[in-house]
Order: structure tokens, then sequence, then C-alpha cells
């Protein structure tokens, strides 16, 4: 061999060497990075027992068994509307076992959309009495009432004994259809129904108010909380706290109730069905008031609202603003009413809907800071959140929550790929977030399972994993507005379960895995 290839070779030994251990530096370097970044995210700090780890790898496997196939078909379900993903999410094995899991808490669901709609159709409405009238726009109301009620509402038809209509009908079925079509949102064709977001809100009130016929009749109103409260533990949720409008409650006769009587209600309720569940932990009520109304008529809700917190402590936890946040007033344009507690030395907890929007910089999504401002106790949506890095910061300092409803932003238009719900941002950097339905029975979903399903596979990625469940979980009741007592109980009743839940999961072998 002559001198100068020996010469080549020598430093050939030594490029190779000197690459090698760039390579290891960099590989040491990166490692770190992704450990640091684990480390921020929600859950990040959380140690599983070794059970928990065993099953954290089988439902990390069944995981991307799933994702893999869905690049393979091209159907992901969170990067699909939740209309047309919904039957596929069904059959997944991540999601039956989402439902199995324990939950929690469910902190942000609203009165008249707890519950699948098919009980109103199949079993409210068949209930004696119940009238109905058809309005424009392919649109019914309901009513019961003996004697039959004495004027139609226009521009609406003569009311109607359903009974007696039932009966003159050929396909009942097909009627029947029509009428759970009258109070979801839910259709084959969701990208040319919804065009627009003032639109799909406009529909979403007509829904509500149809159901509110129905669901405000008091004996259905009753029945109605404690089905829903039903289907919240069927699908192991063990807590809610419930968003309501107190609007008034009726009799057959016509006579009304006040909102006093609906807390009442409400309260009776949750004990009974406590007492027929005990490892179900309770349910509390946040009064809202529509957004929309006059100034001086929200200002009269807060004041009802610290009424009733005065009369009813261990129930109603404090006080909101609903309806299409674009569509109403601002928490900045009604400030002067929301201090008024504080000025008159009464404390009244604050749960605002803020940051349900896509614009950055209009009074919508100043909400979110103006939320904190208010000091309230959690965020609701907090969709805007993410391009709020000082809101980000005192809400993480301040311990606010946020509540994410990725199936409701996603049917009300604020984003159709899950993956890119800014929550995926939140979870990176650790922020105190929960999972939450809004309004289930509207979107066609029901209980929490399947915002879960959401959360974990689309809006989480692939770093979601059983410590981000937990976490989240774990959130849900931290959060909450139960007192540190009930908090006790509560992660009593549900640490059995998760210790169940674990153990279950850990003896089953799923296929594939
Ligand atoms: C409606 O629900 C109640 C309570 O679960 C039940 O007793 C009743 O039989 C149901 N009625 C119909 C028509 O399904
Ligand atoms: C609501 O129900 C009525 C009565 O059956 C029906 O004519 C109408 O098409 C329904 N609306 C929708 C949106 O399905
Ligand atoms: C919010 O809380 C802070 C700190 O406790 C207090 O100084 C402020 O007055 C409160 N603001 C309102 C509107 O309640
Ligand atoms: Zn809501």
């Amino acid at each position: 061999m002559n001198m100068v290839a020996q010469r080549i070779r020598g430093q050939g030994i030594l490029i190779f060497s000197w690459v090698s251990l760039c390579v290891s530096i960099l590989l040491n370097k990166r490692d770190m990075l992704f450990e640091k970044e684990n480390a921020r995210r929600t859950g990040g700090n959380l140690i599983l027992g070794p059970q928990e780890e065993h099953v954290n790898d089988k439902l990390m496997c069944l995981k991307e068994t799933e994702v893999i196939k869905a690049m393979e078909t091209g159907l992901f379900p969170p990067a699909m509307h939740f209309f047309k993903a919904k039957g596929l999410i069904e059959q997944s094995a991540v999601f039956s076992i989402l439902k199995d899991m324990p939950k929690g808490g469910l902190l942000h669901v609203h009165d008249y959309a707890i519950l699948s709609v098919d009980w109103l159709v199949y079993n409210a409405s068949y209930m004696p009495d119940c009238y109905i009238c058809f309005c424009p726009k392919w649109t019914v109301q309901f009513k019961f009432s003996s004697p039959s009620p004495p004027t139609n509402v226009p521009p609406c038809s003569e009311w109607i004994l359903l009974e007696t209509y039932r009966k003159i009908l050929e396909d009942v079925a097909e009627f029947d259809k029509s009428l759970l079509r009258n109070l979801t949102l839910v259709t084959d064709t969701p990208e040319e129904t919804y065009l627009t977001q003032a639109f799909i809100w406009n529909k979403f009130e007509i829904i509500f108010n149809a159901a509110s016929g129905i669901i405000n009749y008091a004996p259905v109103f009753k029945s109605y909380f404690y089905q829903g409260l039903l289907e919240l533990y069927e699908d192991n949720v063990q807590y809610v706290e419930l968003r309501v409008l107190l609007q008034q409650v009726y009799e057959l006769d016509g006579s009304l109730h006040d909102k006093f009587w609906s807390v009442a209600a409400y309260e009776e309720v949750a004990k009974q069905f406590v007492k027929d569940h005990p490892d179900f932990v309770g349910a509390k009520i946040i009064y809202t008031t529509h957004r929309k109304q006059s100034i001086s008529r929200i200002e009269e809700a807060i004041r009802t609202a610290m009424a009733l917190r005065t009369k009813f402590p261990d129930t109603v936890a404090g006080f909101d603003l609903v309806g299409w946040e674009d569509g109403g007033y601002s928490l900045w344009e009604l400030k002067k009413a929301l201090i008024l507690p504080k000025t008159l030395g009464n404390h009244l907890p604050y749960f605002f809907h803020a940051g349900e929007t896509n614009w950055e910089g209009i009074s919508v999504d100043k909400n979110v800071l103006d939320a904190l401002l208010l000091n309230t106790s959690r965020i609701g949506h907090g969709f805007a959140l993410a391009k709020h890095s000082e809101a980000r910061r005192l809400a993480l300092k301040e311990n606010i929550p946020v509540e994410v409803c990725p199936i409701s932003n996603q049917v009300l238009m604020l984003v159709l790929d899950l993956r890119n719900h800014p929550a995926a941002f939140l979870l990176s950097e650790g922020q105190q977030v929960v999972v939450a339905s809004d309004d289930p029975s509207i979107f066609g979903a029901k209980g929490l399972s399947y915002d879960f399903y959401e959360i974990f596979m689309g809006v989480g990625g692939m770093s979601a994993d059983l410590k981000t469940l937990k976490q989240l979980v774990l959130n849900s009741l931290k959060y909450s507005s139960m007192q540190p007592d009930e908090k006790d109980r509560a992660l009593k009743i549900w640490q059995k379960k998760w210790d169940h839940f674990i153990a279950q999961f850990g003896s089953f072998f799923p296929k594939g895995c």
C-alpha cells in the first residue's frame, strides 16, 4: 500500500469516529429536548404505578394500531366532521376503553342538552297531554296542557294533540324520526348545510327552544334531569356541574314555577339519584343568563344568582353568560354589572364562556383576558387563549383551568381537523385543562367519552397517553366547585373505580397488542 492510500484510510477512520461522536452528542441533546417537552405537558409529571404502566403500554399500542390504519385508509375520525366520524369512533377499541374509564366530573354542559334526544321523543312526547305545533322553516314547538292550550303562537299552526296526530299518521316511525331531527344539529352534509356561524347558532337556539317546550313541563323536567344523570353515570362520569337557564317550569294547567322552585327540583333530583346510585358523587348548577339581553336584565340575573346561592349554597356554584359570544355583550361591556357582587361584599364565583371565536383582537377574543380580570374560576372553551400569552401565564399561575369542548368547537365551526385544535398547544404547555361536552345531545354525542376520544386521539396527538388522561380526569375533580370535604369523598369514589378499571384492563389482551 502506498503512503497516500494509507493516509486517506487513516483519515477515513478519524472522520468516521468523529461523525459517530457528533451523532451521539446530538442524540443526547435530542433525548433531553423531548424529555423536557414531555415533562412540561399536561400530566407529564404524573408517576404511574407498575400496573398503570402496563396498561399504558397496551393503550398506546392500540392507539398506534388505529393511527396506522387511519393513515392507510385516509379516514382518521378526529380529522373528520363528528357527524361523519361518529360511526367510525364507535368501532374504535380505544373508544371502548375510554367509555370504561372513570372520567371524574363533567364541568361544562348545558341544561337542555345533557340527555340523548331519543328519550324526549320516544318517552316524553308520548306522555299524555303533549301538544305540537308546526312552524315555518321546518321547525316545531311542544307544550303540555290540559285543557288544550288556548291560543297558537304565531306564526306557528294551531296546537295539535300528539296522541291524536300520531293516530292519523301513516308512518309514525318516520314522524318520530323527524322530531329527532328537530332536536339536534345532526345531518349527513354538515359542510353544505351550515355555511356560517351565525346560521348554525340560530339553528342551535331554535333547537334549544323546541326542546325547552317539552323539558320545562314539571314532570318531564325532573325525569329529564334524572335520566340525564343516568346517562352520564352509565358513561362513567361521577359528578356534574350543569349550566342552567332556570326558565319557568310549567304545570298542566299553565301555572308557572319560579327559579327557586327549579333549583330546589335540581337539588332534590340529584339527592335522589345519589341515593339510588351511591357511587355517583352529585351535581351542582351554575346559573346562566343570555348575553343578548339588555344590561339591566343581566344585572337582575346577577342579583338573582346571589340570592339563589345564599338560599342553596351547596347546589348553586356561581354564574355565567350563554349564547353566541359574537352575538351578545362582551364581558368588558358588562363590567359594571359584573363587579356588582364585589361592591356588595358578596362572593359570586364566575365560570365565564370566553374566547369562543376565531377572530383575534375583537371583543369576544378579549373576553379571555377580561374573564381572568373578573376572577373567573374557570374559562369556558378559551378557544382564543392560545393567542394570548399574558392570559395564559395568568391562568397557569392562578390555577384557572380551561374547559375544552372539542366536538362543540368543531360542530360550531371553529376548527375542522381536531389535530389543529388550539388545546393541542395548551396541553403541550401544561396549561390546566378539563375535557367537557357542552351540548352532547345536540351534537348527536352522549356523555363525555366522545370528547375524550377526540382529545386523546386528535388534539393530544401521539404524545397523549394514560398520564394525560389521568391528569385530565384528576383536574375535573380538582377544579370543580366542590368543597374540600366533598372533593375528598369524590376522589375516594373515583380512585376505587380507577383501580378497578386499571386492574380490569391489565388482564385484558387486546388483539395485536
Ligand atoms: C318513560 O320513562 C319512564 C322512566 O324511566 C318509564 O317508567 C316509562 O315506562 C317510560 N315510558 C315510555 C313510553 O317509554
Ligand atoms: C321537524 O318536524 C316536522 C314535523 O314532522 C317536519 O316537518 C320537519 O321537517 C322537521 N324538521 C327537520 C329539520 O327535520
Ligand atoms: C379579583 O381578585 C383580586 C385578588 O383577590 C381582587 O383584588 C380583585 O378586586 C377581584 N376583582 C373582582 C372583580 O372581583
Ligand atoms: Zn357552553
